[in-house]
C-alpha cells in the first residue's frame, strides 16, 4: 500500500464507524499555546478533550503533521524522524477503550492485512500512587487472542506536565525474520505502531490528577511506520515520502548508514517546518529549525566543506511539500536554505579561531561561553561541536 492508499484506508474505516473530519492543524499552535510545536494529533483538540463539544460531533478522525524534538537524538537510527504524519481518531466522551481496541484490531488486521499472530499489545498496569491496572484493555486483547503485556509508566500518556492524560494501550507489530518471540519491553523487533489513550484524567500544575468531566479515547498511528511495517521492512528511511531525500543526499553525496538518515529526516522536516511559515531564528521554533539545518550542514560539511543545500533538485521540497498538504512554493524556500547555509558558514569562519584562541588557555568556562555567545554569536551547541572538530 502506498502512504495515500494507507490514509484513505483509515479514514475510510473511520467514517464508516461514524466518525467525521477533524481539520488538520499547522504545526504553528495558536498564540497562547504553551508548546512550540504541533507534538500530536490530540493537541489541537484539547480543548475538546478537557469538555467544550466539538463541531464535528463525538467521533472524529484525521492525518496531522507533528512534529517531536524530544525524539531528535534518535533520529539516525532507522524508526525515528522529526517530522511525521499521524492518523489519529477520537471518541469524544462516547464509544469506550474496549470498542477503539476492537475495531483498531479490524483495521489491522481486515483493513492493512496484518497477520493476527503477528500483533502483541501493552497496557497499563497500576502504579504506586493508587491508579490501578487497567483490566479492561487486557481482557479485550485476550479475547481477541492478542498477547498482552502489562507495563508501568510506559503505558500512561500525556502531552506535557499538564492536561488531559490517562492509561494507554499500544499495539506493536513483529518485524522479525523468524516467528514472533518474546514481548514488547524484552525484543525491539516488536515496533510499535498504533497507540489507544484514554483520556479520563487531568494533570494541573500542583501535580493533582482529577477526573475529566468526559471520559474520551485519543488513538494515534505513525503513518511512516505503520508504511514500513506493511511493506516488511525494518526502516522507515525506504518509504515512499523519504525516498526522495534519500535518494537526493545519498546521489550527490555519498552519505550512508546513519549520516545518510539525519541528514534525510532534518532536511524533509526542514521543510514541513518553512512550508508552515517558520523561519530560521535565534529562539523558539526558528532556533529548532536553525538547529535542524545546522545539525545537517554539520554532517555535510564533515567530509566536503564545499557541500551545499542548492545542490539539491526541488523534487524533494515538492514532493514533501504536497505529501503534507501544504500549498507552498518551493522555491523561496530553497532560497532561506541558501541564506541560513550562508549565515552558518560565516559564523563558522568567525567562530572557529575564536575557540582555538580561548581552547589555547585551557578548558572552557562558563564565561567563555557567555563571552562567545553574548559578544560573537556562538551558542553554545556550535562551540562544543567546534570543540569536538578542533579534537
Ligand atoms: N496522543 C497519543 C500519541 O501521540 C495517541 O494519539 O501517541
Amino acid at each position: 500500500m502506498t502512504p495515500d492508499e494507507i490514509i484513505r484506508t483509515f479514514v475510510e474505516h473511520h467514517h464508516r464507524l461514524g466518525h467525521s473530519d477533524a481539520p488538520e492543524s499547522s504545526l504553528v499552535p495558536p498564540p497562547g499555546d504553551p508548546v512550540l510545536f504541533t507534538t500530536s494529533g490530540m493537541h489541537p483538540l484539547t480543548p475538546y478533550l478537557l469538555g467544550r463539544p466539538h463541531p464535528g460531533g463525538r467521533r472524529l478522525v484525521n492525518v496531522q503533521r507533528c512534529l517531536r524534538t524530544t525524539d531528535l537524538d534518535e533520529v539516525g537510527d532507522r524508526t525515528h524522524l522529526t517530522v511525521f504524519q499521524m492518523l489519529g481518531s477520537w471518541s469524544l466522551g462516547d464509544y469506550d477503550i474496549a470498542t477503539s481496541l476492537r475495531w483498531g484490531f479490524d483495521l489491522l488486521t481486515d483493513g492493512y492485512g496484518i497477520a493476527p499472530g503477528k500483533l502483541h499489545a501493552t497496557v497499563f498496569g497500576g502504579d504506586d500512587h493508587g491508579l490501578g491496572p487497567d483490566e479492561t484493555a487486557r481482557a479485550t486483547w485476550t479475547t481477541l487472542g492478542v498477547p498482552v503485556e502489562a507495563l508501568g509508566a510506559d503505558n500512561w500518556w500525556s502531552n506535557g506536565p499538564t492536561g488531559p492524560c490517562g492509561p494507554d494501550s499500544e499495539i506493536f507489530v513483529w518485524t522479525g525474520d523468524d516467528p514472533p518471540t518474546g514481548t514488547p519491553s524484552g525484543d525491539d523487533r516488536w515496533v510499535e505502531v498504533w497507540n489507544h489513550v484514554q483520556m479520563r484524567h487531568h494533570r494541573h500544575p500542583d501535580g493533582r490528577l482529577t477526573p475529566l468531566p468526559l471520559s474520551s479515547i485519543d488513538t494515534g498511528m505513525g503513518l511512516e511506520r505503520l508504511e514500513m511495517v506493511l511493506r516488511g521492512d525494518r526502516s522507515v528511511f525506504t518509504g515512499d515520502g523519504l525516498r526522495p531525500w534519500v535518494g537526493a543526499v545519498g546521489d550527490r553525496w555519498g552519505l550512508r548508514g546513519a549520516d545518510l538518515r539525519v541528514v534525510a529526516d532534518h532536511l524533509r522536516s526542514a521543510v514541513v517546518v518553512l512550508g508552515d511559515g517558520v523561519r530560521p531564528g535565534a529562539t523558539g521554533r526558528g532556533y529548532v529549525l536553525r538547529r535542524l539545518l545546522r545539525r545537517a550542514l554539520t554532517v555535510l560539511w564533515r567530509d566536503d566543506p564545499t557541500r551545499s543545500l542548492d545542490e539539491l533538485p526541488l523534487t524533494g521540497f515538492d514532493d514533501t511539500l504536497r505529501r503534507f498538504r501544504q500549498p507552498v512554493q518551493p522555491g523561496p524556500l530553497r532560497a532561506v536554505l541558501r541564506d541560513e547555509e550562508h549565515r552558518f558558514r560565516g559564523l563558522l569562519r568567525r567562530g572557529r579561531p575564536l575557540v582555538e584562541r580561548v581552547r589555547a588557555r585551557g578548558p572552557l568556562t562558563e564565561p567563555d561561553y557567555h563571552w562567545l555567545h553574548d559578544t560573537h554569536g556562538l551558542p553554545r551547541d556550535l562551540v562544543d561541536a567546534l570543540l569536538a572538530d578542533a579534537g
